[in-house]
């Protein structure tokens, strides 16, 4: 095994955790920084990640797990922490890096495809949350709506770190359709580069709690996305070794 000599600076990683996306693609090289030694041995280009790089408990760090066991603290997050920094409001806390990679993201399909898509929803506060999960209960009931809608307090929408993405023109909005969309399709294959996840694919029900949806995407920075690409992990539970939360 090839040992690392290299060290990760706090000013690259800061840019690597919440980078834009030509930061993304660059971050596992250029993260690795040889250390000045007297020592004479050879430094490997081997990368160790490093997974305490940013909290997964704070609601502010990019790398937050929220999920059914996983509730947020307090569960409305302070209107005053908000920094909303374009019209997308990805970001309601110190999120800057999502926005900015989400409105790159959507202006990247545009260029390369010459179709579009859209922010269908992003930051979402308690109160919003409340609206959109009674919405719900109404139509589904309780037992359908938990498979769908994340309760007040456990949604990764509060924390704007997610969106929610669709075609524009509109088509298959927030249904599972996406998936077979041009644009859905695009999203599966290339979100990581903007440091997007994919939160709940179809086949980790039972992990995330929550039906398949092909629109929800999470930014957690292309550190991560590039690490849980190569180590093939696609849920943050798994990629963090935290209790699957398929319930309350
Ligand atoms: N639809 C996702 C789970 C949410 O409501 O946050
Ligand atoms: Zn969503």
């Amino acid at each position: 095994m090839l040992a690392t000599l290299g060290v990760v600076t706090s000013l690259t990683l800061g840019a690597a955790l919440t980078g834009s996306p030509s930061q993304a693609q660059a971050a596992p090289e250029q993260t690795l920084v040889s250390r000045a030694t007297t020592k004479a041995f050879a430094v490997t280009s081997a990368v160790v990640f490093n997974r305490n790089a940013a909290s997964i408990t704070d609601p502010r760090s990019p790398w937050v797990v929220v999920n059914k066991k996983r509730p947020l603290n307090p569960p409305q997050l302070r209107a005053s922490a908000r920094i909303r920094t374009d019209q997308l409001r990805v970001a309601p806390v110190a999120a800057v890096g999502a926005s900015k990679a989400a409105t790159k993201m959507l202006a990247t399909y545009q260029a390369e495809t010459g179709r579009r898509m859209q922010s269908q929803s992003a930051y979402r506060s308690y109160a919003t949350q409340v609206s959109v999960y009674n919405a719900s209960v109404r139509i589904r009931g309780v037992a359908a709506t938990d498979k769908i809608i994340a309760r007040p307090g456990t949604s990764e929408h509060q924390t704007g770190w997610a969106i929610d993405v669709s075609a524009l023109p509109s088509n298959c909005s927030l249904s599972t359709c996406f998936a077979n969309t041009h644009q859905g399709k695009w999203l599966s294959a290339n979100a990581w580069r903007f440091g997007f996840l994919l939160r709940y694919p179809a086949n980790k029900v039972a992990v995330t709690g929550y039906s398949f949806e092909p629109w929800h995407y999470r930014f957690v920075g292309p550190y991560l996305t590039t690490e849980m690409r190569r180590t093939g992990f696609t849920t943050l539970e798994e990629f963090f070794r935290l209790p699957a939360a398929p319930s309350y």
